[in-house]
């Protein structure tokens, strides 16, 4: 089954499988993020002031593009590899920050005082352990958020069949003419370790009137952005007003 409703036996597997993969080398994130920002460059309305926030920011490429225009950059995730790599992407600009996330990855205390008016959470949520860690995350957000502050969770897991997924980031490639780079992702997707790891775990999938469920829960509005932002063309996306 491609995606599960949660309740993983392993609570950490996927974790570690992020501090140690091969399958999404440099050339896709650079991509992934690319398409991203162009996309919700006009939901986000980035300005000198804005303090960013990515959770799960990987290897740091938005962050790299974000931080010669806004005042502050601060990434966080699970994985030591990508903090240091997103420690080293990072290391030519003295308003960013990056963070370790530990075993209770909505913890956001290791970001202390500090608030954020743009918080984004880019293709992290299907890695969750449990749906229900993202009701935390968004009482978690709450916290280091000024009020008004922009919450945009994207690039979520819809349920829908494996073939259907790969479609849509085929189509996608075509348009982008990213073809060849897709291929070879799909590939190691589909053949490696990645796929060794969907098949044991699955990934969560999320319909939008759950999230919005969630962030009702927790007194936030919210809508979903039933347009493209990402490179997978039938994935949702869901924006926070805290
Ligand atoms: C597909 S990558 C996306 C990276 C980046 N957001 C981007 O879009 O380029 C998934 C990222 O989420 C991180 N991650 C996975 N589970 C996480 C969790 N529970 N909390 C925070 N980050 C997590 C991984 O370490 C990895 O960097």
């Amino acid at each position: 089954m491609y995606t599960k409703s949660g309740n993983l036996s392993n609570n950490s597997v996927w974790t570690r499988y992020w501090s140690d993969q091969s399958t999404f080398d440099d050339e896709w994130f650079a991509y992934h993020v690319n398409v991203f920002l162009e996309n919700s460059e006009e939901l986000m309305d980035y300005s000198a002031q804005d303090r960013v926030l990515d959770i799960g920011c990987g290897p740091g490429h938005l962050l790299e593009a974000l931080a010669p225009r806004v005042d502050k950059v601060c990434g966080v995730d699970v994985s030591s590899k990508y903090v240091r790599q997103c420690r080293s992407r990072l290391a030519p600009f003295r308003n960013a920050q990056v963070e370790q996330l530990g075993e209770d990855y909505t913890d956001l205390s290791v970001l202390g005082e500090q608030r954020f008016n743009k918080i984004i959470c880019l293709s992290v949520i299907q890695y969750y352990r449990d749906k229900n860690d993202v009701r935390r995350l968004m009482a978690a957000v709450k916290r280091v958020a000024v009020p008004e502050a922009r919450f945009l969770i994207a690039d979520i897991l819809v349920d829908t069949g494996l073939l259907e997924d790969v479609f849509y980031v085929v189509r996608s490639a075509l348009r982008e003419k990213a073809l060849l780079r897709t291929f070879k992702l799909l590939w190691r997707a589909q053949f490696g370790q990645y796929a060794r790891f969907r098949r044991e775990l699955g990934l969560l999938s999320f319909s939008g009137e759950e999230l919005r469920k969630m962030a009702r829960e927790e007194d936030l509005e919210s809508e979903i952005i039933n347009r493209r932002l990402t490179v997978n063309d039938n994935r949702s996306h869901i924006m926070i007003r805290i």
